[in-house]
């Protein structure tokens, strides 16, 4: 039998996260805050579930999370009935969440007075990533228990990188980010362009999809911002939670982030145009108007 692993968060990301690890053989107790989604959940793969969080951590030795913000983890680790009333000594836990680095620095200390250890580990590859096991992930924390965990989130990654002391795999999730705003507020553009100067857009992606234009996103987006489709994928609200983690952290670091910080606005207008469960992509929504 494989370790005795707990999954906390079943949402668009955790639930496929999860099922990976049970397709592998380890025994999995899954908890979702809606209980419905966990009996889906467990009608789907070989596992259990429990109704509250001290008792789905009870016996595991690896701890899963993919919650929504800071404050939804301080909740299910922190309450009377969370992961610390129920956790047993030397049992990982391992944060999938996007948080701030500093409240990875705070769990870790936490847990380390119960003999447990903490690992922060965000992920990127969208829904798709976590449909197909091939997450990226970029964790922080001490590397006895990194090598502890490695293999089992290598059943939903392609890559698993430790970067450095924990909070290090936030930071990095943040640059992924930065980088990623830009980007798909360039190709939200290009399409609106495209269209609007009456060329194919379709065709216009064929032709520079093959050269230095090229990205994850026009590869992955630009059919559905064509269609209009948002519904799927990374919810804006989570971007601006993530831009918000980052346009912090460069306060204190003295970064200058002047583009990530203009379309953290634009994602306001989206959310205001009622796109707050819209994936990231919709910052094309925005130029139609
Ligand atoms: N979606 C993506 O493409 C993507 C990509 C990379 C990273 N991420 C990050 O991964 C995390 C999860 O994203 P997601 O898209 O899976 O989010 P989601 O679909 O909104 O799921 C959030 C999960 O957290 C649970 N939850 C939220 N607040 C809670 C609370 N206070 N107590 C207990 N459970 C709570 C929800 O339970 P209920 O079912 O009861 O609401 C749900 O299971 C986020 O931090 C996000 O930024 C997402």
């Amino acid at each position: 039998m494989g370790k005795s692993i707990a999954f906390l968060g079943l949402g668009v990301m955790g639930y496929p996260m999860a099922g990976w690890l049970s397709r592998n053989g380890y025994q999995v107790t899954v908890y979702n805050r809606t209980t419905s989604v966990a009996e889906r959940w467990i009608a789907e793969y070989s596992g259990k579930y429990a109704l509250t969080p001290d008792t789905a951590v009870h016996n595991a030795e690896i701890i899963f999370l993919c919650l929504g913000n800071d404050k939804d983890v301080e909740e299910v680790v922190l309450a009377e009935h969370g992961i610390l009333a129920g956790i047993k000594p030397n049992a990982i836990v391992v944060d999938h969440t996007t948080t701030s680095a500093s409240l990875a620095k705070r769990l870790a200390v936490a847990l380390s007075a119960q003999d447990c250890g903490f690992i922060d580990a965000p992920v990127s590859g969208g829904q798709q990533g976590a449909l197909n096991g091939q997450l990226t992930v970029m964790c922080g924390g001490q590397l006895e228990y990194f090598g502890q965990v490695e293999s089992a989130i290598t059943c939903f990654a392609k890559a698993v990188q430790l970067m450095g002391p924990v909070g290090s795999g936030q930071l990095c999730k943040m640059v992924n980010q930065i980088c990623i705003a830009g980007l798909v507020q360039g190709l939200a553009e290009g399409l609106n362009f495209a269209e609007r100067a009456g060329l194919d857009a379709h065709q216009v992606v064929d032709v520079i999809s093959k050269g230095a234009a090229q990205s994850w996103q026009m590869e992955n987006r630009f059919e559905t911002m064509l269609a209009g489709d948002y519904e799927h994928g990374f919810a804006v609200q989570w971007m601006r939670k993530d831009l918000g983690f980052a346009l912090d952290e460069a306060g204190h670091n003295g970064s200058s982030l002047p583009v990530t910080r203009l379309v953290d606005s634009y994602y306001a207008e989206v959310q205001e145009l009622g796109g707050n469960r819209w994936d990231t992509s919709s910052l094309l929504a925005r130029l139609k108007v």
